[in-house]
């Protein structure tokens, strides 16, 4: 038996303003999409907003339900329709803004696990990676160069 250990290297903005000006226009429209999240169940509201290679912006909110589990979160719901609408264009990143309705959120808060697996498969299907910009409603911004500097021990097709 031998122990591995798994390293990541992320970059910290301390704050928007930080921020290079495309990066934060993105995420000024992850911030106007957050704005539409409906959320009535966890009252914590997410916006996501991608550039694609083609310059088109595609942006998301999380979509609840009363059957909790139908609800759709930010990020998958803007990765699926970049990826209906624009099948052959490459994500180039994504950024993403998250906080209670009920709090201020200072920290940055990271894609889930079930939107790190969705954004996984089309980092993998375009070979290319995919940058992630994510953060609280103010405070740091963190970002990865790519989805998979967030998701160790992948799972893709190469497994089936
Ligand atoms: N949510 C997202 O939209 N993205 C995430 O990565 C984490 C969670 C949503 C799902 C649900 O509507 C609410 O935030 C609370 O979990």
């Amino acid at each position: 038996m031998k122990e591995v250990k798994i390293e990541t290297i992320l970059q910290v903005y301390d704050n928007y303003d930080e921020l290079p000006e495309d990066i934060a226009a993105l995420m000024t429209q992850a911030t106007e999409a957050r704005s539409k999240a409906y959320s009535p169940y966890s009252n914590f509201s997410v916006g996501a907003a991608i550039l694609l290679d083609n310059d088109e912006v595609i942006t998301g909110s999380n979509q609840e339900n009363a059957s909790y589990p139908s609800g759709l979160c930010a990020e998958r719901t803007a990765i699926y329709y970049a990826g209906s609408q624009y099948p052959d264009a490459k994500i180039i990143r994504m950024a993403v803004i998250a906080g209670s309705n009920v709090k201020h959120t200072m920290t940055p808060i990271p894609p889930c696990g079930a939107c790190r697996q969705a954004i996984a498969e089309y980092e993998v299907k375009q070979n290319t990676p995919i940058e992630i910009y994510f953060m609280g409603e103010t405070g740091k911004v963190v970002k990865s160069d790519s989805l998979a500097n967030i998701l160790p021990l992948i799972f893709d097709k190469s497994s089936l």
